[in-house]
């Protein structure tokens, strides 16, 4: 049987936004660096891993740092562990803890050991893309929705998403994890009715020093990706409202309108 510590503390799952430590919200700076253990995902950059007090324990659980997502059961029953031997834990995952971050699993587990969870959230990697390229995501009369996706599928299956859905000429589509699957995603998108023209961008390792992005159209998307990128991290964003001149050109417009109401 486990102790019952009687001295618990809410597990904290933290967002350590895009990389920049500057878009980390002042709370996730102070549960860092208050906290006892902190479990940290591969993309937390060590910008952000500078701010763990140096008598705290470090516990990467990320994949690119030799974890296999599959271990999500063992992160799960670390972050029980550490709770109930009475720690502050602070589980930093990279952006928001509640986008594509696996959150709910780890939640679950904890809340069915009597743990209880909190979340400071954290900026997410297509807020820090649309200010790095200085364009909105979404735009009065040509970008009423907003959709995330990812594009991660499991080994061997093919990626299972509402293409007529996503295919929406009045959308931004933000594609997380999309980089292997960018002809899919374009060839798909295409195919449900979305013009081969439709303005989209990569962004690789957006808010940090190494950022970069290509601005190119639906059908090229995966050339782009294949050639104007590294290995970092990157977003897929597709939409009208991603070009600069449509965007700026429809905005124009709007505070046109508006002056002859
Ligand atoms: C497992 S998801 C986690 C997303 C995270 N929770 C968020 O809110 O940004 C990881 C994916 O987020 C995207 N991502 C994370 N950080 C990024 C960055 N700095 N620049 C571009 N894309 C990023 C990439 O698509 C990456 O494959």
């Amino acid at each position: 049987m486990r102790d019952a510590s009687p001295e618990r503390h809410p597990v904290w799952l933290v967002g350590a936004g895009p990389g920049d430590p500057e878009l980390l919200t002042r709370k996730a700076e102070r549960l860092i660096y208050t906290a006892e253990i902190v479990f940290y995902d591969a993309l937390v950059s060590p910008d952000i891993l500078s701010l763990i007090a140096p008598n705290a324990e470090r516990v990467p659980v990320g994949k690119r740092s030799g974890r296999h997502s599959k271990d999500q059961e063992s992160i799960n029953e670390m972050l029980l562990a550490a709770a109930l031997a009475g720690k502050r834990v602070v589980r930093l995952k990279g952006g928001d803890p509640s986008i594509f971050g696996r959150s709910m699993e780890e939640i679950a587990h904890l809340r069915a050991a009597g743990i209880e969870v909190c979340i400071c959230p954290g900026i997410t990697a297509a807020s820090a893309a649309s200010a790095s390229l200085g364009l909105s995501l979404t735009l009065r009369g040509m970008a009423r929705r907003l959709q995330f996706v990812t594009a991660h599928a499991r080994k061997g299956e093919a990626l299972d998403l509402d293409w007529h859905s996503l295919a929406d000429p009045n959308s931004t589509l933000a594609v997380y994890m999309g980089k292997a699957a960018a002809a899919d995603v374009s060839r798909q998108l295409i195919a449900a009715g979305l013009s081969g023209d439709t303005p989209a961008i990569v962004i690789e390792n957006a808010s940090l020093p190494e950022e970069r992005h290509l601005a190119t159209r639906l059908d090229l998307l995966p050339l782009a990706v294949k050639t104007g990128i590294g290995d970092g991290p990157a977003l897929l964003l597709i939409g009208q409202a991603m070009d600069i001149r449509t965007a700026t050109a429809a905005a124009q417009q709007v505070e046109a309108q508006v002056r002859e109401e």
